[in-house]
């Protein structure tokens, strides 16, 4: 059995800058209250509770006096609230993220209604609106799209975390389900580079084996679109860590594929890969 591991996968800088912002901030205060997970990886937030980031799901629930905002960002209703609490903010924000939240801003500023493609119950998307100032809305269906009346200016945006393909296909939904009778529609590439790598080194390998393992959690954004894409073409399973491993999964097959989201730590694809090798 050959196993053969993506080209790109794992930790992108965005969570590697985020873990370090939050150690840092335990050293330095001697404890943090991060609202959310800092990043989508339960290995991760584990490690981070060692060392005294604990993870609120709550912006009620936060107690400070050193709060800290995860990579995925949030809207600045949000940051304003920390302040006025009285809270020392450690800012976690994912560079990227920052991006879409810049653009979506000056796009409501503007004038623009925002159309952000991605999932609305994530925090990066509810950030990135956040940001519209109460002029956006997120869809994945172009046709479940709904606007308040028909809007003279359209921007849409993109999930940083979403694939290329399907942010194209969206985009032409839009222009097909809609009346063209906005004045302006402008279309945003807010998808980030480390996304895009990790794709297409998945896709690119996804052709060549017979069986595909995705590493990482399943409420990361970045990993479930891993499998999402790789499907259609290769059997492909998403495994949080070792044990989530089905050995039924790898019989008959010769060639198998690892790869891995953005939030998930070198680690735990070692382990991965490492009983593969112990079965191969
Ligand atoms: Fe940032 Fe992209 Fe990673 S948005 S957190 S660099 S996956």
């Amino acid at each position: 059995m050959k196993i053969e591991k993506a080209k790109k996968m794992g930790f992108c800088f965005g969570v590697r800058r985020a873990i370090e912002v939050m150690e840092r901030g335990a050293k330095e205060y001697g404890g943090v209250e991060s609202l959310g997970a800092v990043v989508h990886n339960h290995r991760v937030v584990e490690q981070l509770v060692q060392l005294g980031v604990h993870a609120v799901p709550r912006l009620e629930q936060l107690e400070g006096p050193v709060v800290a905002i995860s990579s995925h960002g949030v809207s600045p209703d949000v940051v304003e609230s920390m302040h006025r609490r009285g809270f020392h903010v450690l800012d976690a924000t994912c560079p990227v993220v920052r991006r879409a939240q810049h653009a979506s801003q000056a796009l409501a500023k503007a004038g623009f209604w925002v159309v952000v493609f991605g999932d609305e119950g994530h925090p990066e998307v509810q950030g990135v609106l956040g940001w519209a100032q109460g002029k956006g809305v997120a869809a994945l269906d172009a046709e479940k799209l709904s606007l308040p009346g028909l809007p003279r200016k359209l921007g849409i945006l993109c999930q940083t975390t979403q694939s290329p393909e399907l942010y194209i296909r969206f985009v032409r939904g839009v222009m097909s389900t809609l009346p063209m009778r906005f004045a302006e529609l402008r279309v945003m590439n807010t998808i980030c580079r480390a996304t895009i790598e990790r794709q297409t080194a998945a896709l690119e390998l996804a052709r060549r084996v017979e069986l595909l393992l995705v590493v990482g959690s399943s409420n990361s954004a970045n990993t479930r679109h891993l499998v999402e894409i790789c499907s259609p073409l290769v059997e492909t399973h998403l495994v949080e860590a070792v044990d989530g491993i089905d050995l039924s999964w790898l019989n008959g097959h010769s060639r198998l594929g690892v790869t891995a989201g953005a939030s998930t730590p070198d680690e735990v694809i070692d382990e991965v890969v490492k009983k593969l090798e112990s079965i191969a």
